[in-house]
């Protein structure tokens, strides 16, 4: 199988091509990424033998439509990914999310390729705290961020091309994931790396909102459960039943790293915060047979904060402008 991957030099994508030259050495992979401040060639030095790396952009029609040519399967997890950056400026979410994937579709349709789309659990909007629902593929779409409605806008475009022009496509929508190569951005890795540099950890609003978390490690392994044995047009929702407060896992964090579990600090709350997110991934377990393998969170954060204290040249260097670009933020 030749396999393109967008986006696989930033976190998700590159621990997904881990996985699969170490799990599946019959497949040739091409990663396709424009190494933005949140790609990094340094997540891809492991395998770099095994692996050819195209540095561009998913909205170059031109580019794309070669690679899609000698691809048997396109995988999509290229796009703009934070939060907090979409309400600074939206226009590199439409950019890319939207007019990428829109390119992207093009490219496999023109070449009958199939197509697994990565999107998010965000674009249901949230759940309040004590609602016993979570997401289900049925849920309406009802995105928050630019973020999540670039995301959502993603998907749709998806389902249409699917319908509309007979794209074999999949799409997947997962909870939060954590683990190894995630920028320090992130809510986690931007914990464990200020712990380490002796910063108290910033808990935004009154930490009470929750994320459901997943090791990234088990959302590869969903990817490809779908890639193999997913239904053509079909959504499946990934998650590990992993709802967790943010307080909670600040103070797990804390405690896991020798720390009283309260020295961290309250900071302004992120404008429009979505308060709850939970996965129902009841499709994916029975239809496709697919089970989380990653031991506990707690087990799985351990390990998580062993990979940052061991791989601090690979984190360091951005850290400081992205504690620079939050101080802005006042969070
Ligand atoms: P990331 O920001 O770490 O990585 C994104 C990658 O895409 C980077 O390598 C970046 O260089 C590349 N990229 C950005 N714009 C590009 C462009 N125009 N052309 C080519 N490459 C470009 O993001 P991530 O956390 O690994 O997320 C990957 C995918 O998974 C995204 O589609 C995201 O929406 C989805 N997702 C993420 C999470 C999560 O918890 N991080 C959860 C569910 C879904
Ligand atoms: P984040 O990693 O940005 O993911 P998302 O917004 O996609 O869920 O944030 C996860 C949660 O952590 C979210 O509720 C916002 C919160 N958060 C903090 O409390 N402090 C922080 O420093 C960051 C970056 C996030």
């Amino acid at each position: 199988m030749r396999l393109l991957v967008t986006g696989g030099a930033g976190f998700i994508g590159s621990n997904f091509v881990h996985q699969t030259v170490r799990e599946r050495p019959e497949v040739q992979v091409t990663v396709l990424d424009a190494l933005t401040y949140a790609g990094d060639e340094a997540s891809l030095a492991p395998v770099a033998d095994a692996v050819t790396l195209v540095q561009g952009d998913v909205a170059d029609a031109e580019l794309v439509d070669r690679l899609v040519a000698d691809a048997d399967v396109v995988v999509h997890f290229a796009a703009e990914s934070h939060n907090d950056n979409s309400l600074t400026d939206p226009w590199p979410f439409v950019q890319t999310n939207v007019v990428g994937t829109y390119t992207l579709l093009e490219a496999v349709r023109r070449h009958g390729v199939r197509f697994h789309h990565i999107s998010t659990d965000e674009v249901y909007g949230d759940l309040e705290l004590d609602d016993p629902a979570k997401f289900t593929p049925e849920t309406p779409y009802n995105p928050s961020s630019p973020y999540s409605s670039t995301k959502a806008a993603s998907d749709l475009l998806v389902r249409a091309w699917v319908r509309s022009f007979g794209v074999q496509a999949t799409i997947s929508n997962c909870s939060n994931n954590y683990g190894p190569y995630q920028h320090v951005e992130k809510f986690i890795p931007r914990q464990i790396t200020n712990v380490v540099d002796g910063v108290r950890p910033k808990l935004y609003g009154t930490g009470e909102n929750v994320r459901d978390w997943i090791h990234v490690e088990d959302h590869n392994s969903a990817v490809w459960t779908i890639i193999e044995r997913g239904r053509i047009g079909e959504t499946y929702l990934i998650g590990a039943d992993g709802e967790q407060n943010n307080k909670a896992v600040v103070e797990l964090i804390l405690e896991l790293t020798g720390q009283p579990r309260d020295a961290y600090d309250l900071v302004s709350d992120r404008p429009g915060h979505d308060l709850r997110y939970a996965i129902d991934s009841s499709r994916l377990r029975t239809e496709l047979g697919w089970e989380p393998r990653y031991p506990s969170f707690r087990d799985g954060l351990a390990a998580t904060i062993e990979w940052y204290r061991a791989n601090e040249a690979w984190w360091r260097p951005q850290k400081d402008a992205t504690e620079a670009a939050y101080a802005k933020l006042g969070r």
